[in-house]
């Protein structure tokens, strides 16, 4: 099973690097797969660690797409990097062996500490539709117009319905990036809740 999950990782250096990925999780190991080229997998390859963290905060995989990328972290308890402070939980990991791919490199990492930091309060329909078109946007360039505007209709279903502040903002951020990348493309933006 694939976990959408937000990927925290340190350069040489000590600059934070925060980016959504989909992680293939077992007992004892996460597998990273960043498509070339990507900052996620350099820091991996030089520090040889790296922090996935469990969030339901949408705006942070909304964020991360639209160019948001400064999320709040503190410092992660065993290995050299950080964690969100928004995480739920988290997983501190270290490498285990790449396999390299000039497309999509593999990285199996082992789990060598995990902590709790807040409970699940249950699935919502707008994170979910969030998280799809977010996955949207990563891909604007690959993907044909109609389907984009075919899919953020439906999605948006769930938005209207189920949606609090935090996931409308999310939202707001994806159809901006969708607007400015297909100008008019979506009929009716909605305006900014904070200027409403
Ligand atoms: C829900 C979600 C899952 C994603 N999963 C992956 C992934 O598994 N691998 C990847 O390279 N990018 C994935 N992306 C896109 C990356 O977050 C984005 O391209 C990011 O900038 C990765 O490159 P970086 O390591 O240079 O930041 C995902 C995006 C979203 C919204």
């Amino acid at each position: 099973m694939i976990h959408e999950t937000v990927v925290t990782t340190t350069s040489p250096d000590g600059v934070v690097h925060v980016a959504p990925m989909g992680v293939t999780v077992t007992r004892d190991t996460i597998l990273l797969k960043p498509f070339r080229p990507s900052v996620t997998l350099d820091n991996v390859l030089s520090t040889g660690a790296a922090v996935v963290n469990y969030t339901t905060d949408v705006r942070i995989f909304a964020g991360c797409v639209t160019g948001r990328r400064d999320w709040a972290t503190v410092p992660a308890d065993v290995v050299t990097g950080a964690r969100l402070v928004s995480s739920l939980a988290h997983s501190e990991l270290r490498l285990l062996e790449q396999q390299d791919d000039p497309l999509r490199p593999q990285l199996l990492m082992r789990r060598v500490h995990e902590s709790h930091h807040g409970a699940f309060q249950g699935f919502n329909r707008a994170q979910a539709a969030v998280l799809e078109a977010a996955v949207l946007v990563s891909r604007l360039g690959m993907l044909e117009p109609a389907k984009i505007s075919h899919e953020i209709a439906y999605l948006r279903i769930a938005v209207e319905k189920t949606a609090g502040d935090v996931e409308r903002q999310a939202w707001l951020w994806l159809l901006e990036a969708i607007d400015s990348h297909h100008p008019g493309l979506l009929p009716d933006l909605p305006q900014d809740p904070k200027e409403r």
